[in-house]
């Protein structure tokens, strides 16, 4: 029967992990998978998460199971975190999730169950693996415009003009902050264009909200979500707490549906918690543990958002840092967008042809469509890069 199984194409992030261990050159530089690393370029357990395993060790007693929709002090800690204080409990319907990657799958499950035949409007470009989750679910999607080439910035009017052909329960799925793998996110105003041609239309937003604090700081980072659920009727939230919490191995993520009308929560939450029993009953604890706990805990908070925007600020200084290095080494300023940009993703304008040459010549490791991790370089590497990038053309 197994010959029967065709192979899968690799995943493109996933596959430089491997092609880079393979790499014996000291001096190569791994742009590739979206991991926070610091100026050593280790990517350690955050203090804050540290101090809440130990406490955790010294206070567990028991490895029993928790609920299959999750814990529901962990469901609360990641709704006030997400959508601040002001959300009734009512209109909120939520579970646990094996990381953010868990949040998107069961939110596409969701809509596949409530609404078969719905399709997903996704933003040109976007995440590869929304795509191949999407194909595997057999859900028709439908690109919209969202990234100009030549600003570098978000085709507002672009976005606008293909969500017009959203049809009633269609769902739009966007990075609710430091968009992947563009870096390029709305400005306010867009975001409300955005909310008023999805409501004209009567279609389902679904943010993704995989970079909660690596923009501008968790409130900034949270305002386009909290706009969206606050006008919109139905909303579907998948939030990770890989990046934010530095936790990536432990698989913690949220999926958060909000909605105007609390007569259909209690049906939206057990349409919810049966779709974890039958994905994998229940959803991983130890990750949602130590969460909630830095959550709920005053100075284990204070602590990690210390952290947090010590990461932030690293991110913002090296993609300044950059900017100018690749304004030295090529003599032109058309890398400054890079400063405009958030999070960990930016894309460089390369061809297939010359990320090949950063590699193969350079040690120099990016996924295939340009996009870099800043967070991947170091005080040492960024004029490397710089007179990488130079010396082949781009
Ligand atoms: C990325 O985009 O690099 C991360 O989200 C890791 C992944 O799973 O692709």
């Amino acid at each position: 029967m197994l010959h029967l199984l065709a192979s899968q194409t690799p995943d493109p992030i996933l596959q430089l992990i491997a092609q880079l261990a393979g790499d014996t050159r000291a001096h190569k530089i791994d742009l590739g998978v979206g991991v926070y690393k610091d100026a050593t370029g280790a990517t350690p357990v955050m203090r804050s998460v540290k101090e809440a395993e130990r406490l955790l060790w010294q206070a567990e007693t028991s490895k029993t199971y928790v609920a299959l929709a999750g814990d529901p002090a962990f469901l609360r800690a990641m709704q006030r975190l997400v959508l601040g204080d002001g959300f009734s409990q009512a209109s909120v319907a939520a579970i646990a999730t094996p990381g953010g990657t868990g949040a998107v799958r069961q939110g596409f499950e969701l809509l596949r169950m409530a609404r078969p035949g719905a399709r997903v409007f996704v933003p040109d470009p976007t995440w590869a693996n929304h795509l191949s989750i999407l194909k595997y679910l057999r859900i028709e999607t439908v690109p919209f415009r969202y990234h100009d080439p030549t600003t570098h910035a978000v085709d507002i009017a672009g976005m606008l003009a293909d969500l017009a052909n959203l049809r009633t329960d269609d769902v739009v799925l966007v990075h609710g902050c430091c968009h992947n793998p563009t870096g390029a996110d709305p400005d306010m105003e867009g975001w409300r264009a955005l909310i008023d041609v999805v409501n004209a239309r009567g279609a389902v937003p679904m943010i993704d909200l995989a970079y909660l604090g690596f923009g501008d700081g968790l409130e900034a980072d949270a305002a386009a979500t909290r706009a969206i659920s606050e006008r919109c009727p139905v909303v579907l939230i998948a939030a990770s707490c890989s990046k934010n919490f530095g936790i990536y191995r432990e698989r913690t993520g949220i999926l958060l549906t909000v909605m105007q009308d609390s007569a259909v929560r209690d049906r939206t939450q057990s349409a919810l918690t049966h779709l974890n029993r039958q994905a994998y009953s229940f959803p991983p604890d130890h990750g949602a543990r130590l969460v909630t706990m830095v959550l709920n805990d005053d100075a284990l908070r204070a602590d990690w958002q210390a952290e947090l925007d010590a990461m932030r600020s690293r991110m913002i200084s090296l993609r300044a840092l950059l900017a100018q290095a690749l304004e030295e080494a090529t003599g032109s300023d058309r890398f400054a967008y890079l400063t405009r940009h958030r999070g960990m993703f930016s894309r460089l304008d390369v061809t297939p042809g010359q990320v090949e040459r950063l590699r193969d010549e350079h040690a120099i490791y990016m996924a295939p469509d340009g996009r870099i991790n800043v967070a991947g370089l170091h005080a040492d590497t960024v004029a490397p890069l710089a007179h990488a990038v130079a010396r082949i053309g781009i």
